[in-house]
């Protein structure tokens, strides 16, 4: 029986990679960091020369991520977003980089960035302009996809302002198609499905089948509000978009705000493992150069991110509201789980969330036994439990407990029934 339901596992597995874009890259969220939040469209270098969008900014972020171990952890893409090009393409009508905040071009970042042993994304749009106004890549992809290649680039994320909202498909799987063309492996970031929700619900297939990554939702603010929209929003969809998520095609929740102003310390952790628990791109949008040491030993935890990088690439899920608690599951590699349980309420001191079998069904794996360890809010092996044995974790007001649990093989066989029934896509719906 056991080796049926692995053999029957590999086969979903296979299937899996073989329907996504077929560009051997993303078996794993990418992982980096992205201009966006942190610096939006600052193109002011006279009066803000350090923070403004210019090469020197993606220098010294590569510069960091290798010096204060960023890299050693897994982040790997150093990304520029919108307002980095000229406002004019040049004479063959290739984009080119502001001559004055780029004077030395892409094509030196690029390599300069992989000097590092980084990797270099960048940011276009399928539309007329990309939403900060600069030329958009319409009637141009060919030689836009061609114009990245030749620099090195190693990551487009592709904005979808300004377009014909009914040519959205086909301009995001012809963007695929010229990148592909080129041969150079590039990591395709789309926005597809956020701009198509308004029209009707969009086909995952086909945007897993082009893309690497996808937004849903909108785009993040350095705030809660923000953060809690966007989980809402993954859980209230999460029947649609989690099954398709896997090795080569991610559902992208947006960038890691974590390191910035708007959130508390207990916030941070509840981002961090929640989009680990999402199996998100962790692109982070900070100032790596200025940073808390909690929010970047946070950003840093191993452990968090071992659970977002694990090779089955299975998203989690929201499995059940209690209490004004959240509880959130992701499947892991050898039968393991990582639990997320959320503090909802906003006011008091901490609260003790019990796990049982009534709050959470998926406990069943501790037949008969489980290790468990909890992740945050700090580093604590809570040892061998078994299903009813009384565990409490204290969580504080919008703050998480991340938990793994790894079922101690009995005589019953019962985990791997059990992982067989997580397997199947549609086992988060009978919690709720
Ligand atoms: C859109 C995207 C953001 C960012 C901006 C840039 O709003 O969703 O992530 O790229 O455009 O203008």
């Amino acid at each position: 029986m056991r080796h049926v339901v692995l053999e029957l596992f590999t086969l979903y597995v296979f299937i899996n990679a073989v329907r996504s874009l077929d560009n051997g890259l993303a078996l794993k969220p990418t992982m980096g960091w992205l201009h966006w939040e942190r610096f939006m469209c600052n193109i002011d270098c006279n009066t803000d020369p350090n923070n403004c969008i210019s090469e020197n900014l993606y220098m010294q972020m590569a510069d960091v991520m290798v010096s204060a171990g960023w890299k050693e952890v897994g982040y790997e893409y150093v990304c520029i977003d919108d307002c980095w090009p000229s406002h004019q393409r040049d004479d063959k009508g290739r984009l080119q980089a502001d001559p004055k905040r780029f004077p030395r071009g892409i094509k030196k970042l690029a390599d300069y960035v992989h000097s590092k042993g980084l990797k270099l994304g960048i940011y276009a749009d399928l539309g007329t302009e990309t939403c900060g106004g600069f030329p958009g890549s319409l009637g141009y992809y060919d030689i836009d996809a061609q114009t990245f290649a030749d620099w090195g680039v190693d990551l487009l994320k592709f904005d979808g302002c300004y377009m014909k909202l009914t040519l959205l498909g086909e301009g995001y799987t012809n963007m695929s198609i010229a990148l592909n063309k080129t041969g150079r492996g590039i990591v395709y970031s789309c926005e597809w499905p956020l701009y198509e929700w308004p029209l009707h619900q969009p086909d995952y297939s086909a945007i897993r089948k082009a893309c690497n990554h996808w937004r849903n939702s909108e785009d993040v603010f350095d705030s809660w509000n923000s953060v809690k929209t966007i989980l809402e929003w993954t859980a209230d969809h999460q029947d649609i978009i989690v099954p398709v998520a896997g090795p080569g095609g991610w559902n992208d929740p947006d960038m890691l705000v974590i390191g910035n102003f708007g959130l508390s310390h207990d916030q941070q952790e509840s981002q961090m493992a929640l989009w680990a628990i999402m199996a998100a791109p962790l692109l982070m949008s900070n100032d790596l150069r200025d940073i808390c040491p909690r929010s970047k030993e946070l950003l840093q935890n191993k452990r968090i991110i071992a659970i977002n990088q694990d090779p089955i690439g299975k998203q989690g899920y929201r499995t059940a509201k209690v209490n004004n608690f959240e509880v959130w599951e992701k499947p892991l590699s050898g039968g393991r789980l990582a639990l997320a349980v959320m503090n909802k309420y906003e006011i008091g001191g901490p609260r003790g969330f019990p796990v049982t079998l009534a709050t959470l069904p998926s406990w069943k794996i501790c037949t008969p036994q489980c290790n468990v360890t909890q992740v945050l809010p700090s580093y604590k092996e809570l040892g061998v439990q078994t299903l009813f044995t009384k565990l409490i974790v204290a969580i504080n007001p919008s703050g998480t407990a991340l938990l793994t649990v790894t079922p101690i093989k009995g005589d019953n066989n019962i985990q791997w029934q059990l992982w067989n029934d997580r397997s199947n896509k549609n086992s988060h719906k009978s919690v709720l």
